[in-house]
């Protein structure tokens, strides 16, 4: 049986198919970045627009890709939510009149199940764990006694970690996406004269903050007066351009240390809540979880603490298709069918039940 998995929650078109058997035939993602990189993040009314533009050829290359016909599918599948509603609506209208012109089943997938479900490519994921997603728009700890029983026992306060890395490059006058460019400028970068802090790091629960992290590098540029054209009379968030001669190295050493700053918090978590629960088994996921310095540290104390850890490989990371292919399988072969009237849902506070 061969599913096709589609998935437009924000600024991806992506489109996969994967067979019951979880293996994946194709995974197509035609990236947004261009389009966005110019306003220093997502503008949901442009990402809707380009997902028009770009799921019927995304579709049509996920199947060419596959070797198989459109009436070859046994089912659908598409990210319902969370995510940018116009977005996620571009989805989930090519999905449904897909099902409906094939008569095949279609189910809607939160897009974090799916997430957690990358980590299922190529690893053997045991019950129960603990998971994390580090995304542009989450950073949660969930306790997940098996694929039916996901339950959230941390999530970020304010921005997510990913959202963080995104406004502090625009800070920093680096571009977009923040979390690329940022490890690619700290490699091997010395930033240990820049003290950060790391919001709630030893608190007793599992919640995030990473606010005052990004407002702490604002404070220093302005301090440092690192970027002379940054104007700072109207509300939102700055963007530098151009370092003060000289400064040019001050804005990789903050760089350096805002990333480090953030890895050490998301390492600290994780492991307190996998000792906490006292399980062996750590699976993290998102695009964050495509940065090295996350990956090589989490290594690093996942070893010192004799837990397993599962990172997907980068690509199933960031957002893909094939991970919304790999959520479904589950409901497909328990008949956890969408109707065609299924609605987008920008918000779903538990991942395991439906709020249809
Ligand atoms: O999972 P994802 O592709 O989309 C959401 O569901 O949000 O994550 C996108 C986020 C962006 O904020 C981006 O800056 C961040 O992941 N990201 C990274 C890296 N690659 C992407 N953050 C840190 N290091 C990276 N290499
Ligand atoms: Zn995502």
């Amino acid at each position: 049986m061969y599913f096709l998995a589609i998935e437009t929650s924000c600024d991806e078109t992506a489109a996969a198919v994967v067979t019951e058997r979880g293996e994946i035939l194709s995974n197509v993602v035609a990236s947004q970045i261009a389009d966005h990189a110019v306003f220093g993040g997502v503008v949901p009314e442009i990402a809707s627009r380009r997902h028009v533009e770009l799921i019927g050829p995304v579709v049509t290359e996920a199947l060419a890709e596959a070797g198989i016909k459109r009436h070859g599918l046994g089912g659908i599948a598409v990210t319902q939510g969370p995510g940018l509603v116009g977005a996620l609506l571009v989805g989930i209208s090519f999905a449904k009149a897909l099902a409906w012109g094939l008569n095949i089943p279609l189910c809607g997938i939160n897009h974090l199940e799916g997430h957690l479900c990358a980590a299922t490519i190529g690893h053997e994921v045991r019950y129960p764990h603990i998971g994390m997603v580090v995304s542009g728009g989450h950073t949660s700890l969930y306790r997940i006694d098996s694929p039916e029983e996901i339950v959230q026992i941390g999530q970020t306060l304010d921005d997510a970690a990913g959202e963080a890395f995104d406004k502090v490059a625009k800070l920093l006058g680096l571009g977009y996406p923040g979390g690329v460019v940022i490890e690619r400028i700290s490699k091997g970068v010395d930033h240990h004269e820049i003290e950060l802090p790391r919001p709630m790091m030893n608190d007793e629960g599992y919640d995030f903050s990473f606010s005052g992290l990004k407002t702490a590098v604002l404070n220093r540029v302005i301090r440092e007066e690192v970027f002379p054209d940054m104007d700072l009379r109207f509300s939102g968030l700055p963007g530098g351009k151009t370092p003060a001669p000289g400064k040019e190295d001050l804005v990789l050493k903050i760089a350096a240390a805002f990333q480090e700053a953030v890895v050490d918090v998301l390492v600290a978590k994780a492991i307190k809540a996998v000792k906490d629960h006292q399980r062996d088994l750590l699976v993290v996921a998102g695009g964050v979880a495509s940065n090295t310095a996350l990956r090589t540290r989490l290594q690093a104390r996942a070893e010192e603490e004799g837990i397993d850890l599962v990172i997907p490989e980068r690509k199933y990371c960031t957002d893909n298709a094939a991970m919304i292919g790999m959520a479904s399988i589950r409901h497909f072969r328990q008949g956890r069918y969408a109707p065609l009237d299924m609605n987008a849902l920008s918000r779903w506070y538990s991942i395991t039940k439906n709020q249809d």
